[in-house]
């Protein structure tokens, strides 16, 4: 018999198993001390099979920032189904609890990392934040002079970690998608123990910019002996930074070490500044991919929660066919930047669904793409660049922190 129910203390250790499990990951102590350290008990969904645990699911208790401001958000995060029990309805089931239990708990929007992006639209999630992906090959990869200001200094770990989560603090206050962190949230932050890491590259370096620091850099190394000698690529894990003089000489530092013939950064922002520092912007390596996936559980609080950039008035009618009650249709003001959003019966300027209205919330202007690909219905012409000038934000959303 199928039993769905948060798992007590003395299932921790069955949950971890098959959620690494599933992921075909080596239980590890790291997992444990995560688990133990982020996840309320209350906010896991266990699958149970005649008393096994067989499948996964944890809601973290997270705040997200959103267009000129704040939204608590559940993190969907630890999915997972042993293989012997998929495709039998086992996370559609997890994931009716789960959201269902966020939007209960007045959680007006759930988010997560997809392993796949095929799986989680049809649950309502719309991809909500991009990051970029750039690779610069030491020999033609010049910067244009800029100011310079400094000083630069490079910190263990315990030091770093005492001036970082100011200068990311102010990032969150000026940029959607981001997590507010905690102090759990910043001890897995650069840390040498992730076993995710090869133990070859898990030595991360902080370099801190300014005093008061106005940036930081956190990397990793991978070495390979060439017939030339030693180059390493230099990995970029977190580049903070507050402005474009810290900008500028944090790349300009990482792409003159010693050594080094590639500066690679996997999880950039979408407008990473380097784009623009380059020389010659063609000769980075650059790649998209989608960050955080977004779903909107409560369509009026999570539209009043962010701010917009221009004014005016929008009415939307948003279907949701897996969870119903959060469809309708709803009347959206913008005035001074503050939106006021309620349901109405008036016509609509907009038909969508809600994983496509997630996708929007961030501040992704992609209400025209999204109408030039079929996905939404104009039924006031130009209604599609309306919706955009209200919703767009600059600058672009990012999340850096996977869960
Ligand atoms: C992804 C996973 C949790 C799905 O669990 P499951 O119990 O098999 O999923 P369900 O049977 O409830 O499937 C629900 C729907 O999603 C679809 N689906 C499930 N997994 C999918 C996948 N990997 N790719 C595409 N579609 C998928 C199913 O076909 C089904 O479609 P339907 O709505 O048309 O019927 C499971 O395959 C798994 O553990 N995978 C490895 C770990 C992982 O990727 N976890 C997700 C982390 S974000």
């Amino acid at each position: 018999m199928l039993e769905l129910r948060p798992i007590t203390a003395t299932e921790v250790d069955a949950f971890i198993e098959v959620m690494a499990g599933a992921f075909y990951e080596r239980r590890d102590p790291w997992h444990d001390a995560w688990f133990r350290k982020q996840v309320p008990l209350e906010s896991t969904i266990a699958a149970l099979d005649d008393g096994a645990i067989v499948g996964t699911s944890a809601a973290l208790p997270l705040t997200l920032s959103v267009p000129g401001g704040r939204c608590a958000a559940a993190g969907i995060t630890a999915v997972g189904v042993q293989p012997t029990h998929r495709r039998r309805g086992l996370l559609r089931a997890m994931m009716d609890r789960q959201l269902r239990d966020a939007r209960a708990a007045n959680t007006p929007v759930a988010i997560l990392w997809a392993s796949e992006g095929s799986i989680y639209g049809r649950f309502g999630f719309g991809p909500a934040t991009r990051r970029l992906g750039v690779v610069c090959e030491r020999p033609n990869t010049a910067l244009i002079d800029t100011p310079s200001a400094g000083p630069l200094r490079m910190m263990d770990r315990p030091e770093a970690l005492q001036l970082m989560p100011a200068v990311y603090d102010q990032l969150v206050s000026d940029r959607p998608g981001l997590l507010i962190r905690d102090r759990t949230m910043w001890d897995a932050v650069g840390a040498d123990d992730d076993p995710h890491l090869p133990a070859s590259e898990a030595r991360h370096y902080f370099l801190i910019h300014g005093d008061p620091p106005d940036g930081y850099a956190i990397y990793r190394m991978r070495r390979s002996e060439t017939h030339d000698g030693q180059r390493a690529t230099a990995l970029v894990v977190e580049l903070t930074a507050l402005g474009p003089v810290a900008e500028a000489d944090l790349w300009r530092h990482l792409l003159a070490l010693d050594l080094v013939g590639r500066v690679e950064r996997r999880m950039g922002p979408i407008d990473d500044p380097v784009l623009w520092l380059a020389q010659d912007p063609q000769a980075l390596q650059v790649q998209w991919k989608t960050g955080i996936w977004a779903r909107l559980l409560d369509v009026p609080t999570a539209l009043q929660t962010r701010r917009y950039q221009a004014g005016g008035v929008l009415v939307l009618d948003v279907s949701d066919p897996f969870l119903p009650e959060v469809g309708g249709r709803f009347h959206l003001q913008v005035r001074d930047g503050i939106g006021k959003c309620v349901e109405t019966d008036d016509e609509p300027d907009l038909r969508l669904g809600i994983s496509e209205l997630s996708s929007a919330f961030l501040g992704q202007i992609c209400f025209g793409a999204l109408s030039r690909a079929g996905r939404i219905m104009e039924v006031s012409p130009g209604a599609a660049i309306r919706a955009d000038r209200l919703f767009g934000w600059d600058p672009p959303p990012w999340c850096v922190d996977e869960f």
